[in-house]
């Protein structure tokens, strides 16, 4: 299998055949997406609500008595003021959700088990890209909710000042193909749109890459990437090269004359958005 070594990869079609090693490894399951029975053991230690990016959500919820929370995982960015509705398929997450939040409901986006506009908001965090039928789960979410859906994605075509495209340029190419574009997204959730960019802080909690522009060496604990999805997504080898990569050059400043300004940026600019998709009339009322 001659792709198997390819270097400096930038072809979605090498990207799709290059998941089924994955899928082999258990890390992905037979649609192709991430495994969280098996990626997602560390995921509350390491990936834990942002209280800056939370008041974002907060916000955009509106007046919401009651708020579906899909693809909740282990409850991050769950306002604690109203009811919620927490829809999450994976036990493993299910099980890191803290008591003092719900227990959330065992089924996927695609299919929800609740009654035409009968909730009040919805909210889907960085989840959209690990759904394998989008257009599916995102009318679901309409039929369900008479007011706002507030959706935190990244979009993989914005500008980025991280780094991370330099020092691993398969990713790039995963993450396009992961995320979509915004365009696509709105596109089944119709009324209106607003998209707000989301600066991400130097000292977020929420270890999603670009959260780490600031502190490098975070990248080079196996169980920080453990809890990011999009390593695994990556042709063979790419992300020991990268770890090579950054090691060497945290060692030899490299990578601090290039980068080192970000240490002390306390936000930075990157492809973190918000969406807010609300109905024209508010539905079922
Ligand atoms: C990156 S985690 C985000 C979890 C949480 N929203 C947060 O911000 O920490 C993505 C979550 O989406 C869930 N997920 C995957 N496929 C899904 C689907 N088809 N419908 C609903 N949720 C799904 C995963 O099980 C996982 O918990």
């Amino acid at each position: 299998m001659a792709f198997l070594c390819v270097e400096g990869l930038s072809d979605i079609s090498v990207v799709t055949k290059l998941e089924g090693i994955a899928t082999f490894t258990g890390m992905l399951n037979s649609q192709g997406q991430f495994n969280y029975e098996l990626g997602g053991k560390q995921y509350s230690g390491y990936r834990r609500a942002d209280s800056r990016i939370s008041k974002y959500i907060w916000e955009a919820l509106g007046d919401a008595k009651t708020v579906l929370n899909i693809g909740a995982g282990t409850g991050s960015y769950e306002p604690t003021d109203r009811y919620i509705l927490a829809v999450e398929p994976s036990e493993v997450m299910r099980r890191q959700r803290p008591p003092h939040l719900c227990p959330a409901i065992r089924a996927t986006a695609d299919a929800l088990p609740f009654d035409d506009a009968s909730i009040d908001a919805a909210m889907a965090v960085l989840t959209l890209h690990h759904w394998p039928d989008r257009a599916k789960g995102l009318g679901e979410l309409r039929r369900v909710t008479r007011g706002p859906i507030v959706i935190m994605t990244f979009d993989s075509s914005a500008p980025t000042e991280f780094w991370m495209f330099d020092y691993c340029p398969e990713m790039k190419v995963v993450e396009q193909k992961r995320y979509g574009d915004l365009a696509s997204i709105v596109s089944h959730l119709p009324g209106t749109h607003q998209v707000l960019p989301i600066p991400v802080p130097r000292d977020c909690t929420d270890k999603f890459q670009v959260a780490l522009y600031a502190r490098p060496e975070e990248f080079l604990n196996p169980e920080v990437r453990g809890s990011q999805s999009a390593w695994k997504f990556l042709p063979p080898g790419a992300e020991e090269r990268f770890v090579q990569k950054l090691t060497t050059d945290l060692k030899s400043g490299a990578w601090e004359s290039k980068y080192g300004h970000l240490r002390t940026r306390e936000t930075i600019n990157c492809q973190l958005r918000l969406i807010v998709a609300s109905p024209t009339h508010e539905l079922g009322r």
